[in-house]
């Protein structure tokens, strides 16, 4: 290890993020009622140009009046090249009491991106002498956020979460691709006439999640587009979780189980991962820094892997 320890990630569930555009109320209340652990509430993209004002109230009046539970709040607040999102900052945080827990900034191409809301935020809890500090996540989907994601890892105290943004990230790279996320017919391998599909988030995935680990962040996939392929959200969700991250965006109620049945340990593995460090807690009684488990060699790194397993999972049975 560096002298530099590597800071934990906020110690919160985050194993699925339900977005619902600002502008459509007949939702609220079913996304308060479902099983994600955050909500995004979303004045960015999916609300429209003209609705964007109404959008805003509507959050706003949304948090001050449904019970939320112990949900995480989110709200994705406009891009900075629009003329919206100081507007977003400023209602938000004057009006929206203290069940807004954070504020998703898309579309971050660099840290100071990420300082500018910050200074605004800072300014307006002091001045509303606000007591409970607003966190952010924000969306890599661009190739400027790719290319600058360490600094905006550790661009602020606030950040407590990063996303991947496949869709934007995919026109903003002038990826030749489609659908949101998953699978890319074109992107395959030959060994003879067979064709392997390879993975074409993969690169931008790791690179987040190195980021967010340096920095103390949470790692988060984003979309799943389809939302009629259980089986494609789940792959993708699978790979995301074995590269680090820990936990998907739904875009539908269908895909919060799937999300949440992924991002949380089974007890298969949490029995496996306690057993490793059991069997590492008698190697240590015997002076030896390496056991074998199952036929396999298990050491002081194995002790690393097992503890992020239990650690998730009693995270998760706490919550
Ligand atoms: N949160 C909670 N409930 C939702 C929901 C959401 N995001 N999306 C749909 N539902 C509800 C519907 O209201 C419907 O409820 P009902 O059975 O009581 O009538 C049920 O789930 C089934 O919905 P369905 O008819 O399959 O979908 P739809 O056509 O109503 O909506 C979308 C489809 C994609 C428009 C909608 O899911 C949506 O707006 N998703 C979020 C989009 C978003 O926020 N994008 C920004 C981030 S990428
Ligand atoms: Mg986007």
């Amino acid at each position: 290890m560096s002298f530099r320890i590597q800071p934990t990630a906020p110690a919160r569930p985050n194993r699925c993020q339900l977005f619902g555009p600002g502008s459509n109320t007949k939702l609220f209340p079913k996304m308060a009622a479902s099983a994600a652990d955050v909500i995004n509430l979303d004045l960015e993209d999916s609300v429209a140009p003209s609705d964007k004002d109404t959008a805003r109230a509507n959050v706003i009046e949304a948090l001050n009046t449904i019970d939320w539970g112990t949900k995480y709040m989110s709200v994705r607040i406009n891009g900075l090249d629009t003329p919206y999102w100081y507007r977003d900052v400023v209602d938000l945080l004057e009006q929206a009491g203290d069940r807004i827990d954070q504020i998703m900034i898309p579309k971050v191409g660099c840290a100071e991106d990420v300082y500018a809301v910050d200074a605004l935020v800072t300014a307006i809890e002091r001045a509303k002498g606000r007591t409970k500090p607003i966190s952010f996540e924000v969306i890599i989907e661009s190739a400027a956020g790719i290319a600058h994601v360490e600094a905006i890892a550790a661009s602020s105290p606030r950040l407590q979460a990063m996303s991947l943004g496949a869709a934007d990230f995919a026109a903003s790279m002038g990826m030749q691709t489609t659908g949101i996320g998953g699978t890319q017919e074109n992107y395959y391998m030959l060994r003879g006439d067979e064709k392997h599909w390879s993975d074409p988030w993969h690169w931008a995935q790791t690179a987040i999640v190195a980021a967010c680990r340096t920095h103390g962040v949470l790692p988060v996939d984003g979309p799943f587009g389809d939302f009629s392929d259980d089986e494609g959200f789940r792959a993708q969700a699978l790979r995301s979780a074995t590269l680090g991250m820990v936990g998907k965006w739904a875009i539908h109620p269908k895909q919060i189980a799937l999300a949440n049945e992924v991002f949380t340990p089974s007890d298969a593995a949490v029995t496996e991962a306690r057993e490793i460090l059991d069997a590492m807690e008698t190697a240590k009684t015997n002076g030896e820094g390496a056991t074998v488990y199952k036929g396999r060699l298990v050491d002081i790194a194995s002790i690393k892997q097992a503890e992020v397993i239990v650690a998730q999972a009693e995270l998760i049975a706490g919550s």
